[in-house]
Parts: C-alpha cells; sequence; structure tokens
C-alpha cells in the first residue's frame, strides 16, 4: 500500500522530553537536579503519560499541561525538591524542546517528494505551536493535530480518527510513527501503518497489536514509501 501521510508523535518522538531536565540541572541556580535529573526526567514522564490513560478512563480530559505540571510536581516532590523557580524553570523549558538532530532533514526529504506531513499529538494545540515555533519546523508540516478538538487522549480512536477527518486519507495509506510503544500499538491496532521508534532498546509492548516497523532513530523514514 503506498504511503502518502506521514504523521508523527510529538513529544518524545519529534521533541526530545528529556531536554528540559538535562538544560535546568546544568544551570547554576538549579544545582539540585545536578545529579537527580535522570531520574526526575524519567518521573516525570511516567506520570504525565500515567495521567493521560487514567483520565480518559475516568472520562475526565484536561489540557496536557495540566498532566505536564502535575507529572511534574509528583516527581519533584520524590526527589524533595520545592523550589518554585525550578519548577517554573522546567516548565518554561517544555515549550521550547530541542527537536532531535534528524528531524529538519527528515522532514524536508518527506516534503521535497510531495509526501503530506503531520503531527497528531496529546499536546494543547498552544503547546505544540511553541514547540514547533521554537523548533522552526512548522514549513515542514502540512497540518498539527491536538487532542483538544475531541477531548480525550491517546490511544482512543476518537484521537487517530482526526487523521482521516482533517487530512481525507485512509488509514492504510498513513505511516504514523511514534517513540512511545503503546502510541505505535495503538496506532496499528486502529489500522495505520506504524513505526515505532525505539531509541531506548525497550521490549515491544504486549497490547492488542505490534508496531510494523521497529527504528532506531528518524532517519530512514523517507525510505518508506
Ligand atoms: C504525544 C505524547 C504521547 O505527543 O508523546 O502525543
Amino acid at each position: 500500500m503506498p504511503i502518502t501521510t506521514y504523521v508523527f508523535d510529538a513529544y518524545g518522538t519529534l521533541f526530545d522530553v528529556n531536554a528540559a531536565a538535562a538544560q535546568a540541572a546544568q544551570e547554576p541556580e538549579h544545582a539540585a537536579l545536578r545529579d537527580v535529573w535522570p531520574a526526575l526526567a524519567r518521573d516525570w514522564r511516567r506520570k504525565q503519560l500515567e495521567y493521560t490513560w487514567l483520565r480518559a478512563v475516568a472520562d475526565r480530559h484536561c489540557d496536557f499541561w495540566q498532566v505536564t505540571c502535575d507529572g511534574l510536581d509528583w516527581a519533584l516532590a520524590a526527589q524533595g525538591i520545592a523550589d518554585s523557580a525550578t519548577r517554573d524553570r522546567l516548565l518554561a523549558l517544555y515549550r521550547e524542546l530541542a527537536a532531535y538532530p534528524e528531524v529538519p532533514t527528515m522532514l524536508s526529504a518527506l516534503k521535497d517528494r510531495g509526501a503530506t506531513t503531520a503531527i497528531l499529538s496529546n499536546g494543547s494545540t498552544d503547546m505544540l505551536e511553541a514547540a514547533v515555533n521554537s523548533a522552526g519546523i512548522g514549513d515542514l508540516l502540512d497540518a498539527v493535530l491536538s487532542v483538544d478538538e475531541v477531548g480525550i487522549f491517546k490511544p482512543s480512536a476518537r484521537v487517530y480518527d482526526l487523521v482521516g477527518a482533517r487530512l481525507n486519507v485512509p488509514p492504510q495509506d498513513v505511516l504514523f510513527v511514534s517513540s512511545n510503544g503503546w502510541d505505535a500499538a495503538g496506532a496499528a491496532g486502529y489500522g495505520f501503518q506504524t513505526a515505532w521508534v525505539n531509541r531506548a532498546g525497550d521490549p515491544v509492548d504486549r497490547l492488542y497489536a505490534t508496531p510494523h516497523h521497529i527504528l532506531p532513530d528518524l532517519t530512514t523514514i523517507p525510505r518508506f514509501t
């Protein structure tokens, strides 16, 4: 089946979610993070995602910024850090996360051959706009789709439905790319072709579907046609 449309998860896939804690840990005012930032980043991400799933199951949707703040507050408490300036700094950095280095070249290659490119993310519209602008990749994306429109988080099918509804493409013509194993599985179960970017070398998630391709990074995405 020819792939016409490449849809990317945002956080962890195009944007490095560990970059905020890594950066703040280098700043003298936030020295409390120096040794603990990897654990803090891991807890922050884990809690942020857990809260999305729990809110989806409980039908208690909120903005992704809310779960991002709540996850950070849990992670800071776990490390015994109560400095509000450190919290503010981490949140500010989260709004301008670095893109992985191969992202601009990869998106340019897709655009050069006329493919459609998009983000489909739990992120709120304003968070995604800030991240896309700070990474300078807005011109390389045809659409930035947020769960804001449907009021539930991934892996709800209502989120994946946004791709067909907004880009007018059947699921089998889409390559959905995510670094989150559960998101790649959810998208495969939905009917997209899927690539899981497994930078950490994690085991495959035991879920109702498995990703079609497993890649170490994003560089080879343009080879999938
Ligand atoms: C996103 C999260 C799941 O961008 O990484 O949707």
